[in-house]
C-alpha cells in the first residue's frame, strides 16, 4: 500500500506541465558555459526586462523582510486606472497562470465542461483535470485559427469555461474583432469567456475584448507581464473582468500570491511605454527575418502575431535535438500533435541569426 492509494485520481494521472528547456539544464547536460546557450524555447523577451522595473524590483527588495500588500492595491489601481474600469474589477496573481487557476477554482468542478481550441495554452487542460472536469478540444480551423463557430457548437448547459486564446500559442494565429462579435453575440449567457490575451501586444490588429465587458457580459480579459514585459521571472499578471468574477477570484487566491519586488516591477514596466515598444519593434522586425530565411529554405511557417514562430520542418524531434547539441534551445512541438513543426521564440536579431544558421545545419542532416 502507498500513502498514493488515497490521493484523488484524476491528480495522479496528471502529466506536469512541461516548460521550456531551461539553460542551466543545457549547459550541464552539454558542458557548455550558459551564457553561450540561447533559449528561444518559451517565449520570453529577449530584449531584457524594462530598467526601470529591475530599478524598483531592486529599490522594493530593501522591504522584503515585510509581507507585499495582500490586495496588490498601487498596481490594481493603476490598472484600473488604466483600463477605465472599477478596482473591484482587477485581480492580479503571480503570472496569469495562477489567474487561470483561480477562474477554474471559481467555476470549475466534476459537473463543469471546459471548451477550448485544440492549439491552445496546454494549462487549461491541466486544469480541467484537476478540477475533474470534462474538457472539450475544438479542432482549429486548416489555417490554424480558433473555430469559434465550432467552439460554439461545443457549448453545452454543463459548460462553465471557455477559453479563446488570442493570439494563441503555440501556433501564433489570431481570431479578428467581427468574428470575436459574432461568437459573443451567440455564446450563452451561463458561460464565463476567458480572453487569454498574453501575446497582444504583439499583434498589428488588437481586437477590443473590454466591450463585452462593458455590456455586461460574463468575461475575464487576462494579461501577463511575462512577454511583452519582459518580467517572466517575477511572475505577475492581471485580469479585468465583472467585480462579481473579481471577488471569486480574488478570494480563491493566496494571501500573498504576488510578492513585493514583482508589484513594484510590474507598476514601473506599466510607465515605461518605450521598453514595451523597443520589445514590440525587436519581435516585429524578428518575424520578418525569420519569415525571409524560411521562404529561402522552402520552409512553410505559420504567419504569427506574437513573439514566436511555428515552422514546419519536417522532423521535429530531430531539428530540436541538432540545435540544441549547438546550444540553441528551440521547443519541440510533438506534445501538440505537431512533430513535424518546431516552435521558435523571436530573440535578439544575432539571436535570430544564430538560429537560423543552427536550423540550416539540422535541415542537412534531416
Ligand atoms: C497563452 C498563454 N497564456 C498564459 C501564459 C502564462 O504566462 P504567465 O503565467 O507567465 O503569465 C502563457 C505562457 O507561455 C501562454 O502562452
Amino acid at each position: 500500500m502507498s500513502i498514493a492509494d488515497f490521493c484523488n485520481k484524476y491528480v495522479q494521472g496528471l502529466v506536469a506541465y512541461q516548460p521550456g528547456k531551461p539553460i542551466e539544464e543545457t549547459a550541464r547536460e552539454l558542458n557548455l558555459a550558459p551564457e553561450d546557450i540561447v533559449k528561444l524555447a518559451s517565449n520570453e523577451n529577449a530584449l531584457g526586462p524594462s530598467p526601470a522595473a529591475v530599478a524598483a524590483a531592486q529599490q522594493a527588495c530593501t522591504g522584503i523582510n515585510l509581507y507585499p500588500d495582500g490586495a496588490s492595491f498601487a498596481l490594481r489601481s493603476k490598472l484600473a486606472e488604466l483600463w477605465g474600469v472599477s478596482f473591484e474589477q482587477t485581480v492580479v496573481g503571480a503570472g496569469s497562470s495562477e489567474l487561470i487557476e483561480l477562474v477554474s477554482h471559481a467555476f470549475l468542478n466534476p459537473q463543469a465542461e471546459v471548451v477550448a481550441a485544440q492549439y491552445s495554452f496546454t494549462l487549461y487542460l491541466l486544469m480541467s483535470r484537476l478540477f475533474n472536469c470534462r474538457y472539450t478540444e475544438v479542432p482549429n480551423k486548416p489555417d490554424m485559427t480558433h473555430d469559434l463557430a465550432g467552439m460554439l457548437r461545443a457549448i453545452t448547459p454543463a459548460t462553465r469555461l471557455v477559453f479563446i486564446t488570442n493570439p494563441t500559442n503555440p501556433v501564433g494565429t489570431m481570431v479578428q474583432q467581427e468574428e470575436l462579435d459574432a461568437f459573443m453575440a451567440a455564446v450563452p449567457p451561463h458561460v464565463v469567456v476567458c480572453f487569454d490575451e498574453a501575446y497582444i501586444h504583439f499583434a498589428e490588429q488588437q481586437p477590443d475584448t473590454f466591450r463585452y465587458l462593458r455590456a455586461g457580459q460574463p468575461v475575464v480579459i487576462l494579461r501577463t507581464f511575462s512577454k511583452a514585459y519582459g518580467l517572466a521571472g517575477l511572475r505577475v499578471g492581471y485580469a479585468i473582468t465583472s467585480p462579481e468574477i473579481a471577488d471569486l477570484m480574488n478570494k480563491a487566491r493566496s494571501p500573498f500570491n504576488v510578492n513585493l519586488p514583482a508589484q513594484a516591477a510590474a507598476l514601473a514596466a506599466l510607465a515605461d511605454r518605450e521598453h514595451l515598444a523597443a520589445s514590440v519593434a525587436m519581435v516585429a522586425e524578428g518575424r520578418r527575418q525569420y519569415e525571409a530565411a524560411f521562404r529561402e529554405m522552402g520552409l512553410d511557417f505559420v504567419p504569427s502575431h506574437t513573439n514566436f514562430i511555428l515552422v514546419k520542418v519536417g522532423c521535429g524531434r530531430a531539428v530540436f535535438e541538432s540545435c540544441l547539441r549547438e546550444g540553441v534551445i528551440l521547443r519541440p512541438m510533438g506534445g501538440y500533435g505537431l512533430g513535424e513543426y518546431i516552435r521558435i521564440t523571436i530573440g535578439t536579431p544575432p539571436q535570430n541569426e544564430r538560429c537560423i544558421a543552427a536550423l540550416r545545419r539540422a535541415l542537412k542532416g534531416c
